[in-house]
């Protein structure tokens, strides 16, 4: 069984989110449509510079039952008129599947959503903190600090992900800056 892995242990670099050898996936503004509530602002910010917001590398040695993938994050901070710079969110295909979210540096929150109830809860993450993320949860990603928030995401190899059904009815929250402060309100 291990000689098949090539390689187990891997050097990254959080700010950058890099993984050499890793799967990168890239989200500029442009491919964030629809996730921020202050359309304007986004079409503003847009007309300015099609600005990248994250990066996220994926390790993914095997995809055995019982088998493990992982991604390091590297959400970068910025707002679109008062919301927060985000990720794009998803459940995961395998609803059941949930996933360890572990501070490495910066500071922000998970939003989290019950895909059936709609209830939200907003849990800190960021240096020294580490989130769970229970499956059938929809989860979302933000930067509320003024430098990179990294973390990495620890899931089941055949979690999937499903960033369709989320996106059609997006999250019922929103994290916005008000009175200089993370104020979590309604869509
Ligand atoms: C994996 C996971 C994270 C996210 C990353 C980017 O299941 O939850 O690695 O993929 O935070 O967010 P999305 O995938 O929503 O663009
Ligand atoms: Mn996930």
């Amino acid at each position: 069984m291990l000689e098949t892995f090539k390689q187990l242990a891997h050097p990254y670099d959080a700010l950058s989110a890099e993984i050499p050898g890793g799967k990168v996936v890239e989200r500029r503004l442009s491919q964030l449509q629809g996730c921020f509530a202050d359309e304007a602002a986004y079409q503003a910010a847009l007309e300015k510079e099609d600005s990248l917001l994250y990066r996220v590398t994926a390790i993914e040695p095997a995809d055995g039952t019982g088998d493990l993938h992982y991604g390091l994050g590297a959400l970068y901070p910025g707002k679109i008129g008062n919301e927060y710079f985000l990720t794009k969110g998803h459940l995961h295909s395998a609803r059941e599947a949930a996933e360890v979210y572990i501070g490495l540096s910066g500071s922000g929150y998970m939003l989290l959503e019950d895909e059936q109830s709609g209830e939200s809860r907003l849990e800190p993450l960021g240096k020294g903190s580490v989130v769970y993320v229970p499956g059938y949860t929809a989860h979302r990603t933000m930067n509320t600090s003024t430098e990179p928030l990294t973390y990495f995401g620890i899931y089941p190899a055949n979690a999937g992900h499903d960033y369709g059904a989320i996106a059609e009815r997006n999250f019922l929250k929103i994290l916005v800056e008000e009175n200089g402060k993370p104020t979590l309100k309604d869509r």
